[in-house]
């Protein structure tokens, strides 16, 4: 039987650190599927569709490509990895900050469906400090991110925020 793992996450967009996890989750797994949250009310810079559409271009032509899948959520976390038949959900720390929402949303989860258990894998040292959030923050602001985000991620966010 192989073992499955759920990567979720809002993935707006998807950095190299996110690459990163994937890549140590399946030393571990043999098929990890990243399920992107619809999550309207957090107001993403991409649709879902985009968002999607980047992963997937993300990982075109990388060794591990096909064990991977792309799919999209809405509801409970748990209801999704039940239906697809998995066990794990996997999740990345990066540093102490991390620590109290992804606790706080691994002993709900748990409390919702004690069946699943959360893993949480840590990023490399190279990607410890960047998230979604703090790369759209700096091209925004004209910084540049070469080298942690994909190349195709890069283009896309310097077309939207810079258009
Ligand atoms: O990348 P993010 O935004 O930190 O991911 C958060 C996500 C999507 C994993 C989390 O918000 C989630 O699981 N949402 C689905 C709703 C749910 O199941 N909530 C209960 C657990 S807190």
């Amino acid at each position: 039987m192989d073992k499955l793992a759920v990567y979720p996450g809002s993935f707006d967009p998807i950095t190299n650190g996110h690459l990163d996890l994937l890549e140590r989750a399946l030393k571990i797994f043999d098929h990890v599927i990243i399920a992107v949250a619809s999550n309207p009310a957090k107001q993403p810079l991409f649709s879902l569709e985009e968002r999607m559409d980047l992963i997937r271009r993300s990982l075109q032509g990388h060794p591990l490509e096909k064990r991977v899948s792309v799919d999209t959520f809405d509801g409970l976390l748990v209801n999704y990895v039940d239906r697809v038949g998995a066990k794990a959900i996997l999740r990345g720390l990066r540093a102490v900050s991390d620590f109290e929402y992804e606790f706080q949303m691994a002993l709900m989860n748990r409390k919702l469906n004690n069946n699943i258990e959360t893993l949480y894998l840590m990023t490399g040292m190279r990607w410890i400090y960047i998230s979604s959030r703090i790369i759209k923050e700096v091209v925004i602001s004209g910084g540049d991110v070469q080298g942690l985000v994909p190349e195709v991620v890069e283009e896309q966010l310097k077309a939207r925020l810079h258009a």
